[in-house]
């Protein structure tokens, strides 16, 4: 099958070229605005009352897909793309889980961002503890579990 996606919105952060975006929300600090395109700005109603939301974006400055690919937390062992977070994937879909700081009609503001400047937004969900984790303790993270810190990019 094949897709098409459109556009949603556009994200806006502080990071113009690649090597300037920290890897995740998590290691940034810098804030980002979600721009919703006018004729999607309905679907934020009740968006308020939650504190983080799930952004799926397309990578756009993407270039080749790669299948093994050196991740930034552990270069010198090679992966399978889909045990990894990377950017060069066969469909460039990325997610952050972002802190919303407020919301002003179309646009929301988030606390920390890790995407850059520009990037086409595709969707934006509600993160619910409760659909999301079964049991939080029993959450296996593979090759980085012994991983605790920012790795240096
Ligand atoms: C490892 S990816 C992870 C991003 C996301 N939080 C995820 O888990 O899907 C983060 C890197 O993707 C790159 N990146 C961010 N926005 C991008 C875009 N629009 N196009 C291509 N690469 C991008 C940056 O170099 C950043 O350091």
């Amino acid at each position: 099958m094949h897709f098409e996606i459109k556009q949603i919105g556009t994200i806006y952060s502080p990071f113009k070229k690649m090597e300037e975006a920290p890897i995740q929300p998590r290691f940034s600090d810098k804030p980002g605005k979600i721009e919703v395109f006018p004729e999607y700005k309905e679907g934020l109603k009740d968006l308020e009352g939650f504190s983080h939301i799930i952004l799926l974006y397309y990578f756009h400055l993407a270039k080749e897909e790669q299948l093994i690919i050196r991740p930034f937390m552990e270069p010198d062992k090679p992966k399978g793309i889909f045990a990894t977070r990377y950017n060069k994937r066969p469909n460039k879909i990325g997610l952050s889980i972002c802190e919303i700081d407020k919301i002003e009609n179309n646009i929301i503001y988030v606390k920390y961002i890790d995407v850059l400047d520009q990037t086409p937004l595709i969707d934006i969900k509600p993160l619910v503890p409760l659909f999301d984790f079964r049991n939080i303790e029993k959450i296996k993270v593979g090759w980085l579990s012994n991983k605790k810190e920012r790795p240096k990019q």
